[in-house]
């Protein structure tokens, strides 16, 4: 049997609505706000507008390249949390009015479940889908955590960051560059041109599987300072290098503990999610463990690393089959911890 269910995702600054047909993407319309480039990062109150503006013409436009009438939808899935209030709050009341209006079940999905559970859309009979227990490092602009999956909603996080994530990271060093927001993509396309080997940043020296990345900002924020009073022209000449070599200690970061965790649990299929896996030296230092450490590695297509909504409509399919449905009562929640 075919089950349709549209996916909704307005946690932050994405309007995105995708059509799924079982595990496979029909359609996954994704709507940016540039309003937020000219203010140097995410503007609440003007996220929440223009995903007013951009959730009725955005799904329109998923289900028309699904090729699909609403009427034909089995269920309407949505992001509960976490994210911005605001963002969250038109993305939800969207999906309840939708589904009451057609008399079909609301499901609920936490973000950072979704871009987890992204790894299991099968646009092909034959994409690889990771092997219960896997390790999944979810790298975001808000979140950077590893997460030991057992299920597709057993999930415990066994090390995340304490301070910003490996995001943030990316684009507050492309600030201090003079990069618009957001620089992560910035930094790894400049980042090719670059030798990664120039410039040495101070690895931070956290206990477990934790992270910390605000030093390392500050590390990078003093260099480029201090060498700016020496030469004017120290961020032009040096932009490629600068891009690659803080590219490079963020990345390296991120894949020792990873390698630590996946060792000391005995795991080597291994995930990762989330915006910063579009990186592609990420990318390249996972395939490269494929070899070294025989580890099964599991690389999200672009499409599904940035907030979209194929990942709110896979995971609406997996609670679907489980007959997971939500109150019309749930309330949106910008923290996990501040769920009711
Ligand atoms: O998952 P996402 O779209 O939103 C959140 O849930 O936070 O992640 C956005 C983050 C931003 O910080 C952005 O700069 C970063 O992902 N990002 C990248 C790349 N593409 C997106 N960082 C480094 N390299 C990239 N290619
Ligand atoms: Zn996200």
């Amino acid at each position: 049997m075919s089950t349709f269910i549209l996916g909704i995702e307005s946690s932050c600054d994405d309007t995105s609505a995708a059509v799924i047909c079982n595990s496979k993407i029909l359609s996954n319309v994704v709507a940016n706000q540039a309003i937020h480039k000219k203010y140097g990062g995410v503007v609440p109150e003007l996220a929440s507008r223009a995903h007013q503006q951009n959730i009725i013409p955005v799904i329109d436009s998923a289900l028309k390249e699904a090729n699909i009438n609403k009427n034909q939808l089995h269920a309407i899935a949505f992001t509960r949390g976490p994210g911005l209030l605001g963002s969250l709050l038109v993305g939800s009341s969207f999906a309840k009015s939708f589904s009451l209006g057609l008399g079909i079940p609301l499901i609920e999905v936490d973000h950072l479940q979704a871009h987890i559970l992204a790894h299991f859309i099968q646009d092909n009979p034959d994409d690889k889908i990771p092997q219960f227990p896997f390790l999944c490092l979810t790298v975001s602009g808000g979140h950077t955590q590893i997460v030991l999956v057992k299920d597709h909603f057993e999930m415990t996080i066994i090390g995340q960051t304490i301070d910003d994530a490996a995001g943030e990271a990316f684009d507050k060093a492309a600030k201090i560059l003079g990069l618009p927001y957001p620089g992560g993509p910035l930094v790894d396309k400049y980042a090719k041109l670059g030798n990664p080997e120039i410039f040495h940043f101070p690895e931070p020296n956290m206990p477990d599987y934790d992270y910390s990345f605000s030093g390392l900002k500050t590390s990078f924020l003093y260099k480029i300072r201090d060498e700016l009073k020496l030469n004017a022209n120290f961020i032009e000449e040096n932009r490629d290098d600068l891009c690659a070599s803080i590219q490079k200690t963020i990345v390296q970061v991120l894949i020792k503990k990873l390698e630590i965790a996946a060792k000391e649990l005995g795991i080597s299929e291994i995930a990762i999610a989330g915006g910063v896996s579009a990186n592609s030296a990420l990318r390249q230092s996972l395939l490269d463990r494929l070899e070294t450490l025989r580890w099964n590695v599991y690389i999200p297509k672009f499409a599904y690393t940035t907030d979209n909504a194929a990942m709110i409509a896979i995971t609406g399919y997996l609670k679907y089959i489980k007959k997971e449905f939500t109150d019309f009562k749930a309330t949106s929640y910008a923290r996990k911890d501040s769920r009711v």
